[in-house]
């Protein structure tokens, strides 16, 4: 699938569509297409906010042993996040969050990796498997 922005809240709107139509297209039950959209909301947020804006990239992959699942791609090319560990701590935020928004995807996802350097930008990948 093309690259969808995230330049705006309505563009966060349109990636949790998206993303909730291709769960639910490739065989995630409810629960797991809301845990997936869940943390879609949060990275989508977060290339916005912190990143000041991105893109979010949707793929369906296929294990080993053929089941299907949902990929998703964000990327910024904003301030990147000095201390990754830091950031993916609960409750700790730069800002005026809660902090809450990284770990709680990391934990809602099967796959979850993210990589970032000062200055470089910020890259997260996430996999959600059929069951
Ligand atoms: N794309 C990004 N670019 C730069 N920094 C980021 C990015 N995503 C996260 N961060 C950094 O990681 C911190 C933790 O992110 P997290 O989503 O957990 O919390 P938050 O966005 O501050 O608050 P919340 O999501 O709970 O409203 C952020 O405060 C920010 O400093
Ligand atoms: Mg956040």
């Amino acid at each position: 699938m093309d690259e969808l922005p995230i330049q705006s809240g309505d563009d966060v709107v349109r990636v949790r569509q998206q993303v909730r139509a291709a769960a639910a297209e490739n065989g995630l039950s409810l629960v797991d297409q809301t845990k997936l959209v869940t943390a879609a909301s949060e990275l989508a947020r977060n290339t916005l906010v912190h990143g000041g804006g991105g893109a979010a990239r949707i793929e369906v992959v296929k294990s080993p042993s053929g089941r299907a699942g949902v990929k998703l791609y964000f990327t910024d090319e904003g301030p990147g996040i000095a201390d990754i560990d830091l950031a993916l701590t609960d409750g700790w935020t730069s800002g005026t969050g809660l902090g809450l928004g990284l770990s709680g995807a990391r934990r809602l996802v099967d796959e979850f990796e993210l990589n970032s350097k000062p200055g470089a930008g910020t890259s997260v990948v996430v996999v959600k498997w059929s069951r």
